[in-house]
């Protein structure tokens, strides 16, 4: 594979990095998107070279035919009473490391998944800090039963802001829409989250709130930085 350049550098950096964390015997969650795929990659590069054994949990369809290509050892979520660690990517980084995910529409899974961990390592190039969440559209995932009326719901917490249902029909993993949220700006994100939540039909939005313990970021230039919780 020829080296990547650009943002993809900065997220093959962030990936190489999340695996200094990495130590033989863990179970770890596997997360989605083109940052976690080089993850996935670089992980089964070191588990060969160094025999480890780890075995992981994956968040997505796609990341499991990955890692599977990949040689890397998978069992079903629930086989893990815990994981010791999940690396995954994310569409927004706020300064205290809270995150919009879901631009793959893997956001369930992932939350299920970065909930069942120990420490949720989030790897991303640095156009994914922001001062404030909001400028990503929100992922909002919702059951296809009634999703007119659970759309309208929805119109009803976020405020007058464009909603779109994504895809023509898309559906996720699990056989729901997503609705993208174009807040622009979210001032208070728990309260935002807890209304979605109190919404019949709402699945799962996409605002992970309070759960990463560590955020890592690439450079263009091919190096990386931890950030910390502010
Ligand atoms: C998928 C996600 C991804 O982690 C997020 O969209 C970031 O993707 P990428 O690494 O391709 O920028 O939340 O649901």
């Amino acid at each position: 594979m020829t080296e990547p350049t650009g943002a993809e550098l900065g997220k093959k950096t962030a990936a190489a990095m999340a695996l200094g964390h990495v130590q033989g015997g863990m179970a770890l969650g596997l997360g989605s998107g083109s940052t976690a795929d080089w993850f996935v990659r670089l992980l089964s590069e070191r588990m060969s070279q160094e025999n480890l054994d780890i075995t992981c949990a994956a968040s997505s369809k796609r990341t499991e035919t990955l890692a599977l290509e990949c040689g890397i050892p998978l069992r079903p979520l629930d086989d893990f009473d815990r994981l010791d660690m999940t690396v995954d990517g994310a569409d927004e980084i706020d300064p205290k490391l809270d995150l919009i995910k879901g631009g793959g529409g893997c956001h369930l899974i992932e939350k299920i998944v970065a909930a069942a961990s120990d420490t949720l390592v989030i790897i991303a190039d640095e156009s994914k800090l922001v001062p404030v969440l909001g400028a990503f559209p929100l992922p909002v995932e919702i059951a296809t039963l009634g999703w007119e009326t659970t759309m309208r719901r929805i119109a009803e917490v976020v405020g007058d802001v464009p909603l779109e249902r994504r895809g023509a029909p898309v559906l996720t993993d699990e056989g729901n829409y997503v609705i993208d949220c174009r807040m622009g700006r979210i001032e208070d994100a728990p309260a935002l989250a807890s209304a979605l939540n109190a919404i019949p039909g709402v699945v799962e939005h996409g605002l992970f709130l309070n759960m990463t313990s560590r955020a890592l970021i690439g450079s263009a230039d091919g190096t990386a930085h931890e950030v910390l919780r502010a």
